[in-house]
């Protein structure tokens, strides 16, 4: 951080904009392995919480790599930078009052401490879509597993780099042989609880 900086306070506050809303903001984070489902679970998630009225937007590593992130590669540092970014964006879109559903891969339990260290446990709901790695390959809906197996693509996810499962997220979701609206009816109840005003 720059010398010289100094935290400006408002007075329209996180607290007074969930109380407007009449729910907490919360920051849903989806890991797991590419082609695991995350986006679409996200999506189905979140087009749940737009019929119920509430306020929310997706982070998606693959369109953040195309904007803000798009100098970013797939080395472990840039990973970290690019979970570093998202992790702040999302503080703010928590601090607006909203419910956001970030779906990256973010394959190091030290990326993912940091998200907690940033946005603060208490406001994040995490998802392990825990979707095997023969499954994703089998799917490969991208072709990408195709082309790091070929030695086209460096560290590539489960292939070439490594990723950790998380040991103790909320939910744990395998994505196989399971319908979507099966998925979201098992996380959909825990993040309405979740988002609660307390009375
Ligand atoms: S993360 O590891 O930094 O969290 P992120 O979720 O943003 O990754 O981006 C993952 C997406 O980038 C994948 O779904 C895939 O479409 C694409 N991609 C391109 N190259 C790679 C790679 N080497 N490893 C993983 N995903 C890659």
């Amino acid at each position: 951080m720059s010398k010289n900086i100094f935290k400006q306070s408002f007075e329209i506050t996180k607290s007074l904009r969930e109380k407007k809303n009449g729910y907490k903001s919360l920051l849903i984070w989806y890991t797991g392995l590419s082609g695991s489902g995350k986006s679409t679970l996200a999506n189905a998630v979140e087009k749940e919480l737009y019929k119920k009225g509430y306020n929310s937007y997706i982070l998606d590593g693959d369109n953040i790599r195309r904007g803000i992130n798009n100098e970013l590669g797939f080395s472990k540092e840039d990973r970290s930078e690019n979970i570093r970014r998202v992790a702040e964006i999302s503080k703010l879109m928590l601090d607006a009052g909203l419910i956001i559903n970030a779906a990256f891969i973010s394959p190091l339990i030290s990326d993912r401490k940091i998200i907690k260290d940033i946005v603060g446990v208490k406001n994040l709901f995490e998802i392990y879509v825990s979707t095997s790695l023969e499954e994703c390959e089998k799917r490969d809906v991208k072709g990408l597993y195709k082309k790091s197996r070929e030695g086209l693509i460096k560290d590539f996810t489960g292939i070439t780099s490594k990723y950790e499962p998380p040991k103790n997220p909320d939910v744990v979701i395998d994505t196989q042989d399971k319908d979507i609206s099966v998925c979201v009816n098992e996380i959909l109840p825990k993040i309405i609880s979740k988002i609660k005003l307390d009375a």
